[in-house]
């Protein structure tokens, strides 16, 4: 299916990124003209629209990557045909908020990990056609419902404040006098150990942390100490704040 992409910013250029690493050639996946489109058709060899009625014209799958609240008005009278799929990545709008009739609408959450052809996309509903995009960009996890979907796409926040944990510890590393470089990588590279771990282990996320957390032992201290800081309850809580917002 022909790719096209309304609204080229920071998500769109991860996934493009993404697209081509796996081997679509940037000629044949036409960009708006806004945002970084022009840049990426001069520099990359992308495909550059008039404006994005003509993506709408020429292609069957079409990514939607501009900001929330310029969502509906991006997509509204576009000329939208039977057999192609509007794929949205803005968070929080609802497909009803779309009005691309009679394309199909596929709610898809990736992140920037994209480019690396490592983002666990989120999806709803599980369009076949829209399959080898997603695989170009990472794996897929689809939902039952709309509202799941919501829920789920919080976990693209926490993706940041995963970030900003590994920064924690890498800068605390580094003002211990260890080289900042390998700071960074020790840092990084334990929490994507921890994610494989759970990801590809059959075990109860418990029993996998239990083995860790020996009584008496530094695991289990450093554990007592964020709890007893509350640390949990407020990841919890950014996470109802965020679902909030979307649910908004
Ligand atoms: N950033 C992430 O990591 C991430 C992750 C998951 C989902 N998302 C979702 O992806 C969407 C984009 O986020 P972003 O961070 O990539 O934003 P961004 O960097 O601001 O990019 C949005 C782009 O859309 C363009 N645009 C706005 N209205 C347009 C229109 N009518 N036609 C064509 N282009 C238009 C903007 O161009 P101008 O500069 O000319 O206004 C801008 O280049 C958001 O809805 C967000 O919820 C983002």
């Amino acid at each position: 299916m022909k790719l096209g992409v309304i609204g080229v910013g920071h998500l769109a250029v991860s996934m493009l990124d993404g697209i081509v690493r796996a081997g679509h050639a940037p000629s044949g996946i036409l960009l708006s003209p806004r945002g970084r489109g022009l840049d990426l058709a001069q520099e990359r060899g992308f495909a550059l629209a008039a404006d994005n009625a003509q993506i709408v014209a020429d292609c069957d799958l079409v990514l939607l990557a501009v900001r929330p609240n310029d969502a509906p008005d991006a997509v509204r009278g576009l000329g939208w045909r039977e057999g192609q799929i509007l794929l949205s990545a803005c968070a929080g709008v609802p497909i009803a908020a779309l009005g691309a009739a009679p394309a199909r609408i596929m709610r898809i959450m990736p992140i920037t990990a994209s480019k690396l052809g490592a983002s666990p996309t989120l999806a709803y509903p599980d369009l076949p056609e829209a399959r080898s995009l997603l695989e170009a960009i990472g794996s897929t996890i689809a939902l039952g419902s709309e509202d799941a979907f919501e829920a789920a796409t919080v976990s693209a926040a926490m993706y940041g404040w995963a970030q900003a944990l590994i920064r924690t510890g890498a800068d605390w590393t580094a003002a211990q006098g260890i080289d900042a470089a390998d700071a960074r990588q020790l840092v990084a590279r334990t929490f994507t150990a921890a994610g494989r771990m759970i990801a590809e282990e059959d075990a109860p996320m418990g029993d996998i942390l239990g083995q860790l957390c020996t009584p008496g032992g530094l695991t289990r201290q450093g554990l007592d100490h964020l709890e007893a800081e509350g640390v949990p309850e407020a990841w919890e809580g950014a996470c109802d704040a965020i679902l909030a917002r979307l649910r908004g």
